[in-house]
């Protein structure tokens, strides 16, 4: 018998959204929850089982709005012409995704709970070429596992990307040899609600054994 419920972790594993405007900036976030949530977020794998991650979870006021406004600095130009970019070739479906995107930057500091993710960057001399593959499955999976336990505690989150490292460093005192990779934001939904979202279908991206064979 399998010792999983399907219905339950396939729930789970597809309405698991980027949630934006309808992360709730006013209710408390318990912290205890968040750190659950890491626990179960460090089960992630990491290449040579290196656990190169450090997570700081960020409440103080004061940061929050210090690393918003690093955030708006290195996005907002992304968004709005990313925006208009998909508003003029129709695509309303990405229209949606950039008009909730600037929503949220315009709106980060007041996220209740803001966890950055660091990892370690080591470059052994003979693996240069797979370095960002390496580096990057080595945090990644864990962040999603992060969120996928927060969605299961009823909480929301979104994967967002700074596009400033130094100045967060700074503002955070990470050492040198370690990058951070993501600001997620995380707070109560605003509903309790989520679907399954439109992708391509499978047969456009899923080949057998040769590209485009399907
Ligand atoms: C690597 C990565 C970077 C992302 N960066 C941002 C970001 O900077 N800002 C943002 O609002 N969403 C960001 N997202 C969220 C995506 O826009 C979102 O996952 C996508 O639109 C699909 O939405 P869904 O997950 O609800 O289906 C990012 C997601 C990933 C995986």
């Amino acid at each position: 018998m399998n010792e999983f419920n399907l219905a339950e972790t396939d729930k789970l594993l597809s309405t698991t959204r980027a949630v934006r405007k309808r992360l709730d900036f006013e209710k408390k976030v318990d912290l205890k929850v968040i750190y659950d949530c890491l626990e179960l977020a460090i089960q992630a794998p990491t290449g040579s089982n290196k656990q190169g991650w450090r997570w700081i979870v960020v409440t103080e006021q004061e940061v929050k709005k210090k690393l918003a406004d690093i955030y708006r600095m290195g996005n907002s130009h992304y968004l709005e012409s990313g925006k208009m970019n998909a508003s003029d070739q129709g695509e309303t479906q990405n229209e949606r995704v950039f008009d909730s995107a600037i929503y949220l930057a315009e709106n980060f500091e007041r996220v209740p709970v803001l966890v950055v993710p660091c990892i370690e960057v080591k470059v052994p001399a003979n693996m240069k070429s797979t370095l960002s593959s390496a580096l990057y499955g080595s945090i990644i999976p864990a962040i999603w596992s992060f969120q996928l336990a927060l969605r299961s505690r009823e909480l929301g989150s979104v994967y967002t990307t700074p596009h400033l490292e130094e100045p967060i460093k700074e503002l955070l005192e990470i050492p040198k040899d370690f990058i951070p990779v993501a600001f997620i934001p995380v707070a109560h939904t605003i509903g309790k609600k989520f679907k399954p979202a439109k992708r391509n279908p499978l047969k456009d991206v899923v080949f057998k054994n040769i590209w485009n064979n399907n």
